[in-house]
């Protein structure tokens, strides 16, 4: 694994580059990602194109041997841009343009938007892309940060109504689809579909969804346009998106299908203060951020890179305390040494860390960065020192290798769920977390995968957000020969989020005959019983199963919980996190699989045959291992990593 730096040469005058260039290296530094919002010094007014800066900070860069990763700059068009062309602006779902001034001002579905944009992109491209030290391209900045993937525009409700006849081929069969007669929603014709905001009441969820899939579509479209471009002009250079944490608004497997690595961006503890499920895990990790949440993403992401034999990059990962989330605490010191080594377990071939040097002014002043404003280092830079001397030591790591386990991500069955929720708690993105999660407490490594990829030689696959199921999916899985968890909600809708002829689990029919009758979504403070496993609670989500197979286990009120045949089980209630442990680890017992618990703050990755262990607890913990040991020690201190080999 590389170390990298988010690097933005246009803020700092000349002189410096080269001082910063030799510094980056004398911390271990290795890969510089520059350029991605700086359209406004790239073009300063229509045509007047400035690409002298850009050649020279690379020119700057590569002489001191680091490889460049340039980003299109196609998050914040320039003022200039905008005011030549307020068509391109995107529309909130309150019907109201969003203006300028911050970023990510622009509309997906805007044709003169793209046009604008392939015409930077290509004369970019034709700048720099033959430079020996650009490596990589990153295209656009993290579609859909500050909720932009839908724009609610005129461009946007023409292009969805061209996309709907596409789908749907004739009115009628979109308004059955939708359910249409239902509140006499009946369309006309296809130019008069509309846009599901702006109600007096909830639209249809198949509606809901029909835009989800349709916004989805345009961000693969406006990135598949900039992929032609830079393979064509800037041949032989990987090609990257970074994505967000915690982030469902469009289909990254699709997207990822066009491009050579996963990136993404981590920023533990701003997700844990914006996104922490319970306010005890807000207040618990306060410092450390979830030890889960980015060993998900990680393992998420590297499933994208799917096709590429999983290849992933840490494009931006968090060095002190960020700017943006509500709290904006700072680290423990050796969380971001932690972090890194975390993403190198989990086969990441970069960890970059964002950014170089704190900016005094402007959106993120406060953001920490490896260096202060005045140029002195930052904490970071001694971490990443400490980083690069582990890694140093560790020298050449296995492939990452196949997990036992794996855990099937489905962009489109989230939506449906997303957009038929039936319980203001439900989320099914925290539900799919408990499930890794209660993998990880018991020492387990997993691969999250596309709905696609092959299963075999995998001994259990969990489902964990596969709403619309198909009979392919099912006779896959299978032939895989692998045991197969389908949690509660799998199959429940068919493709447009309507329940199934047959009742959920549609198609898992084929395998487990059952059907569930009735569901119930429940406040936090329920917990309905059910003894086994040790004993265990459902919360926030209950179903009725009826079926000729006998339950596992019965509730109280003698609904039944946990049914089975052969391979297949289907698990028909969400359980609190620490029951959904208790439930996994029962399994894997059962399964063969050697259970670690993991406690307190204690987590494990295996990659090739090294483990590695963390320590995110405000504890010393002790380690299921004697030595000996390639870092750290059998008492590990808190924010401290151990590795060992497994045959050693
Ligand atoms: C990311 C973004 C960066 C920067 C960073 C701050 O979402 O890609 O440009 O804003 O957050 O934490």
């Amino acid at each position: 694994m590389k170390l990298g730096v988010c690097y933005y040469p246009e803020h700092w005058p000349r002189e410096r580059w080269r001082g910063d260039a030799e510094h980056m290296r004398s911390i271990g530094i290795t890969v510089v990602r520059i350029g991605e919002f700086a359209w406004s010094q790239l073009e300063p007014a229509q045509g007047d194109y400035r690409f002298a800066w850009l050649v020279e900070a690379i020119d700057t860069l590569h002489a001191a041997g680091l490889e460049v990763v340039v980003g299109t700059p196609t998050a914040c068009p320039p003022k200039w841009l905008v005011d030549q062309h307020p068509e391109i602006m995107p529309v909130g779902e309150d019907g109201r343009v969003r203006g300028f001034g911050s970023r990510r001002h622009y509309d997906f579905s805007s044709l003169r938007y793209r046009e604008l944009c392939r015409g930077i992109v290509t004369r970019l491209a034709d700048a720099v892309g033959s430079h020996p030290g650009v490596v990589a391209w990153q295209t656009d900045n993290e579609y859909g940060c500050h909720d932009t993937i839908a724009s609610y525009s005129p461009a946007a409700v023409a292009a969805f109504r061209q996309w709907c006849a596409a789908q749907y081929k004739t009115v009628d069969a979109l308004n059955t689809a939708w359910g249409n007669d239902f509140w006499s929603l009946n369309y006309p014709d296809f130019d008069s579909i509309e846009a599901p905001a702006g109600t007096v009441t909830e639209t249809s969820p198949a509606h809901r969804l029909a835009w989800w899939r349709f916004s989805s579509d345009q961000v693969v479209q406006f990135n598949r346009e900039q992929v032609g471009i830079l393979r064509e002009r800037s041949p032989g250079r990987d090609l990257m998106h970074n994505y967000m944490g915690n982030f469902t608004a469009f289909d990254h497997h699709a997207v990822a299908r066009d491009l050579d690595v996963a990136g993404w961006d981590n920023y533990p503890l701003g997700f844990l203060d914006r996104d922490a499920a319970t306010e005890s895990d807000r207040l618990r990790w306060l410092r450390t951020g979830h030890p889960d949440d980015s060993a998900f993403h990680h393992d998420l992401y590297r499933g994208l890179g799917h096709a590429q034999a999983g290849r992933w990059w840490l494009v931006e990962q968090q060095p002190g305390p960020v700017n943006w989330a509500a709290h904006n605490a700072a680290p423990l010191d050796g969380m971001l040494r932690l972090w890194g080594l975390e993403a190198a377990a989990h086969g990441a071939e970069l960890c970059s860390v964002f950014r170089y040097r704190q900016q005094p002014r402007a959106q993120e002043q406060f953001h920490a960065g490896v260096l202060l404003p005045d140029g002195s280092e930052a904490p970071a830079a001694d971490e990443l020192r400490a980083l690069d001397a582990n890694l140093k030591r560790l020298g050449a790591l296995d492939a990452t290798g196949q997990a036992p386990i794996a855990l099937v991500f489905d962009y489109d069955g989230q939506a449906a769920l997303e957009s038929a929720p039936q319980g203001a708690n439900a989320s099914p993105l925290d539900a799919a977390k408990d499930w890794y999660r209660a993998l990880r407490a018991a020492g387990q490594s997993v691969d999250i995968l596309p709905p696609d990829a092959p299963f075999e030689g995998y001994l259990l696959v969990l489902l964990v957000n596969s709403a619309v199921l198909s009979d392919a999916m099912i006779e896959r899985l299978d032939a895989s020969g692998a045991t197969v968890i389908a949690t509660a909600r799998t199959g429940s809708f068919d493709g447009d989020c309507a329940i199934p002829d047959n009742l959920a689990p549609g198609a898992l029919q084929r395998v487990l005959p059952l059907r569930v009758i009735q569901v119930e979504s429940l406040p936090d403070a329920v917990f309905e019983p059910v003894a086994c496993d040790g004993g265990l609670n459902a919360w926030r989500w209950r179903e009725r199963v009826d079926s000729e197979l006998p339950a596992r286990a019965r509730f109280a009120d003698g609904w039944g919980f946990h049914y089975c045949r052969g391979n297949w089980h289907y698990v028909n209630a969400r359980l609190d996190p620490e029951s959904c442990t208790r439930f996994v680890a029962a399994r894997l017992v059962e399964l063969g699989l050697p259970v670690t618990r993991c406690e307190g703050g204690l987590r494990l990755r295996q990659r090739g045959d090294r483990v590695f262990a963390f320590n995110y607890g405000p504890d010393v913990v002790e380690l299921p291992h004697d030595g000996p040991f390639e870092l750290g020690t059998k008492h590990l201190a808190v924010a401290d990593v151990a590795v060992w080999r497994c045959n050693a």
